[in-house]
């Protein structure tokens, strides 16, 4: 497989440039699967969401696509990878709720660097375990990019959730390994899925799970899911979402005392990192309106149960790294 980018390669910028790569990817796919079946493990995230595009596209129901919810998505993120696979683009889709595995191997477990090994470790046993029911599967599609091939220092494979064993006994299918990540997601484009979904921020592998901050509980978990789908909606409804490369709530496993219908109620802070950045290397703070950061607070403070506090994180990195853990 051809892994350099050719000088000559135009960068993929206008739907017309994205017809001619997705009419090539599938004669060239349709030529290496031929009637054979490939599996895909489809996070819903925006590379391994294209390359199931353009396999449906170009094979249909010889590819398998399986979704492993964690339990550790943002709100509505499996339900969006349903609807638009299975319900829409008539995908064979194989959904599994690991929910209940992940969330109790994780029980206690406050050390982050343990919590991303549990969580890859176990999504690489839950893939593994399904592959191992099918039968007749002769090929692996990946949504390896550019950017993962130049940087094969490790540095993804160690970052991604969706790192596969090494031995698994599939040719690989890797259509989309030589486009940078906004070629990307113009293709995504012209294949017709989601704004939500090709212009999706990054989304760390291991999901809510770093940002549920030390032993993740159910309850916590659940307040920052609830919280960071409050923080979304506003951004998109103020138009931050351009303009903001990344942005979440993270909880800490503490509590401090409020006051809320006139009782004492004692419950965790929300905070609030919005950044800028090019390459995640470095970032900066992106200055919020306060209007909309008061907003955010009171409905945060009055939807979530167990939210008592919000608070604006206003450090760049360096100092603090994006994620909290
Ligand atoms: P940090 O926290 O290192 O984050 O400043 C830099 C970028 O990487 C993302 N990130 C991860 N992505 N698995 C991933 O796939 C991980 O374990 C992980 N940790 C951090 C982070 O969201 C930011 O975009």
């Amino acid at each position: 497989m051809n892994n350099k980018r050719p000088d000559s390669m135009e960068r993929i910028t206008t739907s017309e440039l994205a017809k001619k790569f997705i009419d090539e990817q599938i004669a060239e796919i349709k030529a290496q699967v031929g009637d054979k079946k490939v599996l895909l493990a489809l996070s819903g995230g925006v590379d391994s969401s294209v390359v199931a595009a353009l396999l449906i596209k170009a094979i249909g129901k010889q590819l398998v696509c399986v979704h492993v919810n964690h339990g550790l998505m943002r709100k509505g993120e499996s339900e969006q990878v349903i609807e638009v696979f299975k319900n829409q683009l008539d995908a064979n889709l194989i959904y599994i709720d690991a929910t209940d595995r992940f969330l109790d191997l994780l029980a206690g477990v406050s050390e982050p660097e343990k919590k991303r090994k549990i969580i890859g470790g176990e999504f690489i046993k839950v893939f593994d375990e399904e592959a191992g029911k099918l039968e007749g599967i002769s090929f692996l599609a990946q949504g390896t990019i550019y950017p993962d091939i130049l940087e094969s220092d490790g540095v993804k494979a160690h970052h991604n959730v969706g790192g596969l064993p090494e031995d698994m006994q599939f040719e690989l299918v890797e259509p989309v390994r030589l486009l940078f990540k906004d070629e990307v997601r113009v293709v995504g484009k012209e294949l017709g899925l989601p704004a939500s979904m090709v212009d999706r921020q990054p989304f760390p592998g291991p999901g809510l799970g770093v940002r549920c901050l030390g032993a993740i509980t159910r309850d916590r978990l659940n307040a920052l899911r609830e919280a960071d789908a409050i923080l979304r909606e506003e951004f998109d409804k103020n138009g931050l979402n351009k303009t903001v490369w990344q942005y979440f709530i993270a909880v800490p496993d503490m509590k401090s005392v409020g006051v809320k219908d006139d009782k004492r109620y004692e419950g965790w802070p929300a905070i609030i990192r919005a950044i800028n950045t090019t390459d995640a290397m470095s970032a900066t703070i992106e200055e919020i309106p306060y209007e909309l950061l008061h907003h955010i607070t009171k409905r945060i403070t009055s939807e979530v149960e167990g939210i008592n506090r919000v608070l604006y994180d206003l450090t760049p990195k360096p100092v603090g790294t994006i994620e909290w853990e």
